[in-house]
């Protein structure tokens, strides 16, 4: 199938050495980056990253698998190819490659100058306006042997960045930058990104900079994981840790020793240790949870409003006797709406288990204009949806909007929706029992 995504990774492989001397370094990665997609690379020293994106800049052969770079097959590919590829990326590698017989701005200028992009009498300009974006407005005629190891890397960041690459593999790009420069150099990746559609593909290990990220993916001993894999790995690894340095504490002889005063502040050091924990790991993981799950019932919703090819949809899930909204357009952030199950066309299709099905909306009694009138939409005929779990029972409400084309919803649509309920179902039930387990254990606590 072609592929339109600038970079597209199918079952790559990646070996160094001859013999018995070979070891395998990346093992049947595949991804795909969209065009403009900023993409992190996380994982501990030697995991394959920087091999990787080697790979993808074509500094280096791929052996196996197939790297589709800019609309160009890698594997295999002749030297002139390479060669056009990687004048149409912008580099900033662990090493910085200045030229030392140049000045900053040379430097920078050359960069420019590869891409081809820049009209010469514009490229002097360009050059001292990107270095002064990454704090080197002062330096502009030092030779890199004058300047420290975060200036180096700064001038290697303009000159990658000059040339407005399509896109830009960075290496470690903030290793030895300070907080305050680290963030002016992804703030303008960011632009580039966003303004210019760059596709980014950075690898690193501050995680002060991992919120620029659209995607953040993990390598592990060669092989490619998601984020939340690795986050989850870590954690058990940082609990156990925590765990086992609390049995190496003798507490017992601790004990012994500590008169009456003295034992009662060791335990309400323990006490609040504990208190502090919890509360600051389950805000965490509520937090992050909440928002993978909102990210599921988005996703849900938004494809089912393509596939009846309904100009509005919106999502309620069932919550004790009544109807909460979770995805709707417009819906603001900290602002709950509710409606009680039976009340309202969502409210009968939750409580009777029935689809719905209204062609004209302002002809029905059960239909509240209070919303067309604050926001001006004007709602022509309406689609409710229950969803069952496999007991049998609605734990959610999708609602459609007027179908695109005018016609009112019929009964093929019930039957789109049917179908793809079932082909997705399991996944949906998961996140809701997960949903309400979360709500359980937190009316539990309080
Ligand atoms: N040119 C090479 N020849 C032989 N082995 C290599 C070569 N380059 C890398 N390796 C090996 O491949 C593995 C992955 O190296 P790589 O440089 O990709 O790691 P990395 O994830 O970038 O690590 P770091 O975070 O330390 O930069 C390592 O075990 C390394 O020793
Ligand atoms: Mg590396």
């Amino acid at each position: 199938m072609a592929t339109l995504a600038p970079i597209s990774i199918r079952g790559l492989n990646h070996s160094f050495g001859k013999g018995s001397l070979r070891k395998q370094t990346l093992f049947d990665i595949s991804t795909e980056i969209p065009q403009g997609e900023i993409v992190i690379v996380t994982g501990p020293s030697g995991s394959g990253k920087t091999t990787m994106l080697t790979l993808v800049g074509a500094l280096r052969s791929t052996q196996e698998g197939s790297v589709r770079v800019l609309g160009q097959e890698l594997c295999g590919a002749k030297p002139a190819a390479l060669e056009k590829v990687r004048k149409q990326i912008g580099f900033i590698f662990q090493q910085h490659n200045l030229l030392e017989a140049l000045t900053a701005i040379q430097n920078v200028e050359l960069g420019a100058r590869v891409s081809g992009k820049i009209r010469r009498s514009q490229l002097r300009k360009r050059a001292a306006h990107m270095l002064d974006a990454v704090g080197l407005g002062d330096f502009l005629h030092h030779h890199p042997e004058q300047l420290s190891g975060g200036q180096r890397q700064r001038v290697a960041i303009a000159r990658a960045l000059v040339g407005e690459p399509a896109m830009l593999l960075a290496d470690e790009p903030t290793a030895s930058l300070d907080k305050k420069s680290g963030r002016e150099v992804v703030d303008r990746m960011k632009f580039l990104a966003r303004e210019h559609g760059t596709t980014i593909l950075l690898v690193t290990h501050d995680n002060r900079i991992l919120d620029i990220a659209d995607r953040i993916v993990h390598l592990e001993d060669g092989r490619l994981s998601t984020f939340t894999d690795s986050v989850i790995a870590n954690n058990r690894h940082m609990m156990q840790v925590l765990a086992d340095n609390r049995k190496k504490q003798p507490i017992e002889e601790v004990v012994e020793n500590l008169d009456e005063p003295g034992f009662n502040m060791l335990l309400n050091e323990i006490t609040e240790e504990s208190q502090r924990f919890l509360e600051a790991t389950a805000l965490a993981s509520d937090v992050a949870f909440k928002s993978m799950l909102a990210r599921g019932l988005s996703a849900f919703t938004h494809k089912l409003s393509q596939l009846l090819n309904a100009e509005r949809c919106s999502l309620f899930l069932v919550e004790g006797n009544s109807l909460l909204l979770k995805v709707a357009r417009d819906l603001e952030e900290g602002v709950e709406i509710r409606i009680p199950i039976g009340s309202g066309i969502a409210g009968a299709a939750a409580e009777t288990g029935e689809v719905i099905n209204i062609p004209d909306a302002y002809a029905d009694r059960r239909f509240n204009p209070d919303v067309d009138k604050r926001t001006g939409y004007r709602t022509r005929s309406i689609l409710s949806l229950p969803i069952k779990n496999q007991q049998g029972h609605v734990f959610a409400v999708a609602q459609l909007l007027n179908r695109n084309d005018g016609q009112p919803f019929d009964q093929n649509d019930e039957a789109r929706f049917l179908s793809f309920i079932e082909s997705i179902g399991v996944i949906f039930e998961t996140l809701e029992d997960l949903s309400s387990f979360k709500q359980g254990a937190a009316e539990l606590k309080s």
